[in-house]
């Protein structure tokens, strides 16, 4: 299964992957969280991309597209892939099919996660990160099980990011409305988009990716 997650930001990508990733075994492509690891690591892709990333902006389409090139030619991919987060722009776009057709990939299916932007707001907002495991929480929608302690390692250290910034959030939409949004026409036109409704809950909106991803006939998991 190779597919794209499409949406702007928090529409729930990053949580609809990691679900997918887990019930189909394939590997997710978080460009998103690629640069976040530039960023950590200090390298000069990560000291390129940080202003950037923090001033709600795209990076640029050169470093992003060297990025996934090499991203897509590593072994796990050949077992399927989920892009969260690329691509972002029609040059994007375009790239990816000529890197899907250098590597012999079919597209299956784009998932467009639509969500109203003042639930996107609401969402960004309230959301954090464990420090040690990256399993991630929200205020409101995805508490932690007992309060500053991670259900999933037990640590207390918590991260919210620095782009989840009120101001920063309304740039980022800015972004995607600006230079996104313009590449759903065209997968529209190649047959391969479907609308998700983001808005219901995460495990009825996975069911109904699921649905989708059977309509484009991508065999269900073993799991399901
Ligand atoms: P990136 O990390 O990709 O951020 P984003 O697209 O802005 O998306 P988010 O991670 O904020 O949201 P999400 O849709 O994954 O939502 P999530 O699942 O976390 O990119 C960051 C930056 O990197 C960009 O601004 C840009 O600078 C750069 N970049 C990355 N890729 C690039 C590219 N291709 N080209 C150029 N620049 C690039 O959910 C959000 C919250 O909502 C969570 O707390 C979650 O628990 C909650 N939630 C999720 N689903 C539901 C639900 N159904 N109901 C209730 N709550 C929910």
């Amino acid at each position: 299964m190779n597919i794209i997650l499409l949406g702007p930001p928090g529409a729930g990508k990053g949580t609809q992957a990691k679900i997918l990733q887990d019930r189909y075994g394939v590997a997710q492509i978080a460009t998103g969280d690629m640069l976040r690891a530039e960023v950590k690591a200090g390298t000069e892709l990560g000291r390129a991309a940080k202003a950037v990333m923090e001033s709600g902006a795209l990076v640029s389409d050169e470093i992003i597209i060297g990025m996934l090139r090499n991203r897509l030619s590593q072994p796990d991919c050949r077992n399927g892939f989920i892009l969260d987060g690329f691509p972002r722009t029609v040059p994007q776009a375009q790239a990816l099919d000529t890197m899907l057709a250098e590597q012999k990939f079919d597209l299956d299916a784009v998932i467009l996660l639509k969500v109203d932007e003042a639930v996107l707001v609401e969402r960004i907002s309230g959301r954090f990160t464990c420090a040690h495991c990256g399993a991630g929480y929200h205020d409101k929608f995805h508490p932690t099980g007992v309060a500053g302690v991670c259900d999933k390692c037990g640590s207390h250290d918590f991260v919210r990011r620095p782009d989840d910034k009120a101001e920063v959030v309304k740039d980022r939409l800015v972004a995607y409305n600006a230079q996104t949004a313009p590449i759903l026409p065209y997968y529209e036109q190649k047959g391969r988009l479907h609308v998700v409704d983001g808005m219901a809950a995460m495990d009825q909106v996975t069911a109904e990716i699921e649905g989708a991803l059977r309509r484009a006939g991508v065999a269900a998991p073993a799991t399901a």
